[in-house]
């Protein structure tokens, strides 16, 4: 009888991406990484190092020209850019949340039509979900409408803090069909760049991930076809959930790695450091930090890793997973990020040290792809329930 290995263990196939993935990281990632920052510029030579590699479609099905890789393999490689550039990390990430749409509510025909060229990185994929007026409470604020007009459904509308927006060849927004119906009156349709009627808005400026563009965009009477609706009409809002099922683990990776990139250069700092007669990391208070930030980190990854297999297995409970991840990580990177800057003393406050670029990146994974206290109420609704009132 053959015994399963453990599942801890790496297959042959993750070992030898994530082998690559390293010698990538170290000699063109980590290099370029504070410039990344310091310009606040879209790393086109990093996206295309990433899609030469075939690393924007590791979990997307061979069939549509992906890896068919697992989505544990997927998390570990966001994992490992991030620890030396957040910002890079989101290309790989936010090529899946793109996609995810496609993927889960698209029939054979679109996913033909758009996956191959996603999984090739030749095109990029944004993600249209929130408005100015719409983040958390993403279905009964959503404003955007889609009416349906012979062919075609007219988008009318706008979305904020769309990540890649302004690069994105398709974007899948999220609208109104029937106010009437709350949630299940909300559709979701492929918009590609250049169709007449969307126009790219205002780039942010940002606290972190500088060289990730996060831009507004605008739908005036923009005709989109019917064909690029995906799911039927009313699924809108299905898919968008299911679809953050799967990218909040890849935000969680994002965030572990900005938590060991820090903590990794902390530790050799303390090492170098010399206070009171001896490094700093023979002071038992320091000790103290390192030890729980080593901690903290390993029981993140422990949740993030179990999260990702709960996606390959298909497992009933991974929204409650996905959640769990994204909480726990985001928290960590945050904590130890700041710890991190903390051990590093002045040096850790000043721009010459990553370690302060590293802070900054990480209080994102604390507010995108649903706020820490959004997670809450989804860990909570999975044990309890969401209450509605009683009908009269
Ligand atoms: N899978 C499938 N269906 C789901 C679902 C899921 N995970 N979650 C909810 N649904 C279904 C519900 O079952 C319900 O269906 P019925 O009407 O048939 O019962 C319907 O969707 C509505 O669900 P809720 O009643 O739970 O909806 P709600 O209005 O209470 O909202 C919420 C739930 C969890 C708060 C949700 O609005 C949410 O997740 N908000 C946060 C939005 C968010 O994460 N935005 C991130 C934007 S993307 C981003 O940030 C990317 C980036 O930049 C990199």
């Amino acid at each position: 009888m053959s015994i399963a290995p453990p599942r801890t263990e790496a297959s042959e196939e993750e070992t030898m991406i994530l082998d690559v993935v390293r010698r990538l990281v170290r000699e063109r990632v980590e290099p370029r990484a504070a410039e990344i920052d310091a310009t606040a510029e879209f790393p086109w030579d990093i996206k295309e190092l990433f899609a030469e590699n075939d690393l924007l479609g590791i979990p997307f099905p061979s069939e549509f020209g992906g890896l068919g890789g697992s989505f544990l393999t997927y998390v570990k490689v966001v994992e490992e850019v991030a620890k030396a550039c957040a910002s890079s990390s989101l290309i790989i990430a936010v090529q899946e949340l793109g996609a995810l749409p496609i993927l889960i509510g698209g029939s054979d025909e679109q996913k033909r039509r758009w996956i191959p060229d996603l999984a090739a990185g030749t095109t990029i994929a944004a993600y249209a979900l929130t408005e100015p007026g719409s983040g958390s409470d993403a279905a009964g604020s959503m404003r955007t409408t889609a009416r349906r007009d012979g062919d075609a459904y007219v988008l009318d509308g706008s979305k904020i803090w769309i990540t890649n927006g302004s690069v994105a060849d398709v974007v899948t927004v999220f609208a109104v069909n029937d106010a009437t119906k709350g949630p299940n009156g909300i559709s979701a349709f492929v918009v590609e760049k250049g169709t007449p009627g969307f126009g790219i808005g205002k780039l942010e400026k940002k606290m972190g991930i500088r060289g990730s563009p996060t831009v507004s965009l605008t739908f005036d009477n923009c005709r989109v076809p019917v064909a690029n609706r995906l799911g039927e009409e009313g699924e809108g809002f299905k898919i968008a959930m299911k679809v953050l099922d799967k990218s909040r683990p890849g935000i969680a990776a994002q965030a572990l790695g900005i938590a060991q990139g820090a903590l990794d250069y902390a530790t050799d700092y303390t090492k170098q450091r010399v206070a009171f007669g001896k490094p700093i990391s023979q002071q038992q208070g320091l000790q103290f930090m390192l030890a729980d930030m080593r901690t903290e980190v390993e029981a993140a990854r422990l949740l993030l890793y179990e999260s990702a297999r709960k996606c390959d297995d298909g497992a009933a409970d991974v929204t409650l997973w996905a959640a769990m991840a994204k909480l726990k990580c985001g928290d960590v990177a945050m904590s130890v990020t700041t710890d991190a800057v903390q051990l590093l003393g002045g040096y850790g406050y000043s721009a010459e040290y990553p370690v302060e670029r590293m802070m900054r990146d990480a209080k994102i994974t604390q507010i995108y792809e649903g706020t820490q206290q959004i997670q809450r109420i989804v860990i909570a609704r999975s044990m309890v329930g969401k209450w509605s009132p009683p009908k009269s």
